[in-house]
């Protein structure tokens, strides 16, 4: 990075990350040993969630819990389209099929109502998203599946350390799938996911989904395949996950810190918190109808932002070949304007300024 420059994030590695990374290079063991086993504990303690299970990636998190709860061939799942397409594709690789509803732009996450709306015969669960770490309105949610006997798998790859009515989200909905993708508010340094539940039974499936279905080294029961979490990442996470609190609380610091210097500016949306909420702030997320010049003019200051994300997902090529074409009013406005500013627990204060300044010169012309 070249001094003066302010990237989107900046990754974060101490000497403790480098050196549980060579214990487990010199241990000889790489697999299926105590380093994954104790993340689960670990990562299912800090959600206040009864089980953790370990996985490749958020992606195979996902996976991992429709398929234990069941979801399978012509089974409905009722998503979000504003979000990254990882959520959207297990429910497709597990034969199932996504049906799209539209948020609600104070949260970016799915809006209860559209759900009541999309309930068919063929319904088998509601995936919402803790879209850029706001949770979704959980409560409203598992009350609507309650009420027709769905089950909710939450996309809480973006949510680590959010809140929803007061729990950790980690512990509302049947299973809360999480990703340690390296811009995550912890990462294990490469890929890598959990899904966290209160359920006995589902937890000791995803085990032995994530292990080729066996229950013991030579006997398979069910379908399986390889998700399992390598020794070398979950060593790396451990160490992350015992600065987990202190960076989301750094972030939501900086993120409040944005907030009073962009208040009363009228040209820009900033994020909301629902009173019921604790926002996580995996990104800093403004919205614009000048969206992509005002990213052109900060990149020539030296700034760095991103979208998370330009093409929603019920407008990928690839969903619109297996798909029929929905038109969802809210989520196309959203994915129009959204723009991620520089976040991340070591960012300064003067940094933000910066940021900020240039926001406002930007649309002074
Ligand atoms: C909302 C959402 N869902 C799912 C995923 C998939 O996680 P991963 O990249 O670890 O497979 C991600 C992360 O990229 C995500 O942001």
């Amino acid at each position: 990075m070249i001094m003066g420059e302010i990237p989107l994030c900046r990754m974060y590695v101490d000497d403790e990350i480098k050196k549980a990374a060579l214990d487990v290079l010199d241990s000889g063991w790489y697999v299926k040993g105590e380093n994954a086993n104790a993340l689960e504990k670990e990562f299912a303690d800090f959600c206040n969630a009864k089980y953790g299970v370990s996985a490749s990636s958020g992606t195979t998190a996902i996976f991992l819990a429709l398929q234990a709860l069941g979801i399978g061939k012509g089974d409905e799942v009722i998503v979000p389209s504003a979000t990254f397409i990882a959520t959207v594709n297990p429910v497709i690789l597990l034969g199932g099929t996504p049906v799209f509803a539209d948020i609600d732009l104070t949260t970016n996450t799915m809006d209860p109502e559209e759900i009541k709306h999309l309930i068919s015969s063929k319904t088998k669960a509601i995936m919402p998203v803790h879209l850029y770490g706001h949770p979704a309105e959980m409560k409203t949610i598992m009350d609507i599946a309650s009420d027709h006997d769905l089950k909710v798998i939450a996309d809480a790859c973006q949510a680590h350390g959010a809140m929803a009515f007061g729990h950790k989200v980690g512990t509302i909905a049947d299973a809360a799938c999480f990703s340690y993708f390296p811009s995550k508010n912890m990462t294990v340094a490469g890929e890598g996911g959990m899904v966290t539940t209160n359920d006995p039974e589902l937890a000791k499936s995803m085990s032995m989904i994530k292990d080729h279905g066996r229950k013991d080294k030579h006997t398979s029961v069910m379908l399986g395949f390889n998700f399992r979490l390598s020794e070398l990442h979950a060593a790396i996470g451990r160490v992350q996950l015992k600065h987990l609190s202190d960076w989301v609380e750094a972030k939501r610091k900086n993120a409040s810190h944005y907030n009073e210097l962009l208040s009363g500016f009228e040209k820009i949306i900033t994020p909301t918190e629902k009173s019921w909420a604790r926002h996580a702030y995996y990104v800093y997320v403004i919205k614009s109808k000048k969206r992509d010049e005002l990213a052109e003019h900060l990149k020539t200051k030296g700034i760095f932002t991103g979208v998370h994300y330009p093409i929603p997902v019920h407008k990928q090529p690839f969903i619109l070949d297996v798909l029929p074409e929905v038109t969802l009013e809210h989520t196309e406005e959203w994915a129009e304007s959204v723009l991620s500013l520089p976040l991340d627990p070591q960012i300064s204060f003067e940094e933000i300024e910066r940021v900020v300044e240039e926001i406002k010169n930007f649309y002074r012309g």
